[in-house]
């Protein structure tokens, strides 16, 4: 089994950007800390992180993986071209946030692309994403048993 872990603009600069919002880790410390949790239960992992909504697009029609967590940063809110690619894979997506995007501003309140996402997490710091691949560690497991 093998994840995809997403992530869109301006999360490069996880550690130097609103570390009050976003904690004071980076991107590369978060890659590394998830990988070795999906190692530690024989998955495989990619990991891919881009500004460019193009890019981001072009590597979910190409994903061998079995499922996607994806962190569209501020696409969430108004991307319908992310959206109609999730929407156009069969691979199961989960959406996940490391603010609470329902406790800040009006317009993060709106999520575009969680409707044709499985679910979204929202608001646990990194933990949101740890929380997306423990999902997934049951879900494969009850694909495989
Ligand atoms: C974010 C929330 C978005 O509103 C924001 O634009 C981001 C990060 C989060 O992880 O909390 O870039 O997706």
């Amino acid at each position: 089994m093998k994840l995809l872990v997403l992530n869109g603009p301006n999360l490069n600069m996880l550690g130097r950007r609103e570390p009050g919002v976003y904690g004071q880790e980076t991107l590369e410390s978060l890659e590394q800390e998830l990988m070795n949790a999906a190692a530690e239960k024989g998955i495989q992992m990619d990991v891919f992180q881009s500004n460019v909504e193009g890019e981001l697009i072009n590597k979910l029609h190409e994903t061998g993986a079995d499922g996607v967590i994806m962190n569209p940063g501020a696409l969430t809110h108004y991307s319908y071209s992310l959206r109609d690619a999730v929407a156009a894979i069969s691979v199961p997506v989960v959406e996940v946030h490391i603010s609470n995007v329902h406790a800040r501003e009006p317009f993060r309140a709106v999520s575009v692309t969680a409707p044709v996402c499985t679910g979204q997490i929202s608001g646990f710091g990194f933990d949101s994403y740890h929380t997306a691949v423990d999902y997934f560690v049951r879900r494969f497991s009850h694909e495989t048993s």
